[in-house]
């Protein structure tokens, strides 16, 4: 089955075709990044804007990369949320209009569950494992950042989630304070790898390390205020040399992963998780990846990482996604709203391998 992927959720436009779930034919991503980066963040209309002008043509790059044509496509998947909701009208109505014109079914996937995916793009074998389950989930981006526990039959539960700043959101601003340019994460990660990890000790919230106890409903929450404050405190009307703003953003770096690694083997430990799945942006950080590497080695649990390139957004995932869901009939058509927020639960996800049973 040949599904058509969009994503419009924030600042990329993508679209992609994608075979059965696993088999990507295109993967087209047009990022907004320097219409924003004078803002340091993304700006909601500027980006519908951008979504508007650019839809058409990423949408015909991944169709005639795929060497597909529409009447190939059997069905249209498109982010209907969380995600800004004038970024997510842009590409869900477009999929709408396509779905309509050819007669096609309409997918409305949710953003974060195809983050979920991504991990299983890899090695698409693993979508048949049952030994991976129950699995713990980290979900960390510019948006989210999250703790999910998923059953092999799909049930999910969010076990904890930021109470303020998505960890990306705290490399960004991070980078705003310090001039370094935007997104934050990826430029905090390459000068990280020149700094002292312990020259600044840095809070870590919600962790109980700095000897205030941990609520039993903060367990597995996180906050990021407080280090991004503990951050402008450091450098505030301080001349640094390159030297030192490596050592700050290494030493910030490290706190935070510190915390996102900790909290997420906390609840692997938990629920005595056979794996634990990390996706979303920050997946990609270097010193993450290192951590729960060796985290996960140490505590003999699978560590499926999302690829790189599908952990920032990209609509391969959305494709994949939506090809799940339409098979196991989870679809709203051309009724599917588009909305902001997450919502207070995930529901079941189509693509683990007792899903429907
Ligand atoms: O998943 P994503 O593309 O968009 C959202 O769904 O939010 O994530 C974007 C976020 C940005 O905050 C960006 O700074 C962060 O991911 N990011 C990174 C790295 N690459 C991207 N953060 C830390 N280290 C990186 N290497
Ligand atoms: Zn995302």
């Amino acid at each position: 089955m040949n599904v058509l992927g969009i994503e419009t959720s924030c600042d990329e436009t993508a679209a992609a075709v994608v075979v059965d779930g696993v088999e990507v034919k295109s993967n087209v991503v047009s990022s907004q990044i320097d219409k924003h980066a004078a803002f340091g963040g993304v700006v909601p209309e500027l980006a519908a804007r951008e979504h508007l002008n650019n839809i058409s043509v990423v949408v015909e790059t991944a169709l005639s990369e795929s060497g597909l044509t529409i009447s190939d496509i059997d069905a249209v998947a498109a982010t209907c949320r969380p995600g800004l909701v004038p970024a997510l009208l842009v590409g869900l109505s477009y999929a709408k209009g396509l779905a309509a014109a050819g007669s096609l079914p309409l997918v409305g996937v949710n953003h974060f569950v195809g983050h979920i995916y991504s991990c299983f793009l890899q090695d698409p074998d693993l979508l048949t494992r049952e030994d991976l389950y129950p699995l713990v989930a980290l979900v960390v981006s510019g948006g989210h950042t999250s703790i999910i526990s998923i059953s092999a039959e799909g049930e999910t539960e969010i076990l904890g989630q930021t109470i303020d700043d998505a960890a990306g959101e705290a490399f960004d601003k991070a980078a705003k304070i310090l001039d370094l340019g935007y997104p934050g994460g990826p430029v905090i990660d390459r000068l990280a790898k020149a700094g002292d990890p312990a020259a600044i000790d840095f809070p870590r919230s919600l962790t109980g390390g700095n000897g205030k106890p941990v609520s039993a409903e903060n367990r597995f929450n996180f906050s990021f205020s407080g280090v991004k404050t503990a951050l402008l405190y450091a450098v505030r009307d301080k001349q640094l040399s390159d030297q030192e703003i490596k050592d700050v953003v290494a030493s910030y770096q490290a706190a935070i992963v510190d915390v996102l690694a900790a909290k997420t083997f906390a609840a692997a430990a938990a629920l005595n998780a056979g794996s634990v799945l990390v996706c979303g942006g920050v997946a990609c950080n270097s010193a993450l990846r290192t951590v729960v590497t060796y985290r996960a080695e140490k505590e003999k649990r699978r560590l499926v990482i999302a690829p790189a390139k599908y952990c920032t957004d990209n609509a391969v995932m959305i494709a994949g996604t939506g090809y799940h869901m339409y098979a196991a009939g989870m679809i709203e058509g051309l009724e599917t709203p588009a909305k902001a927020r997450l919502g207070d639960t995930l529901g079941c996800l189509p693509f683990t391998p007792l899903a429907g049973v």
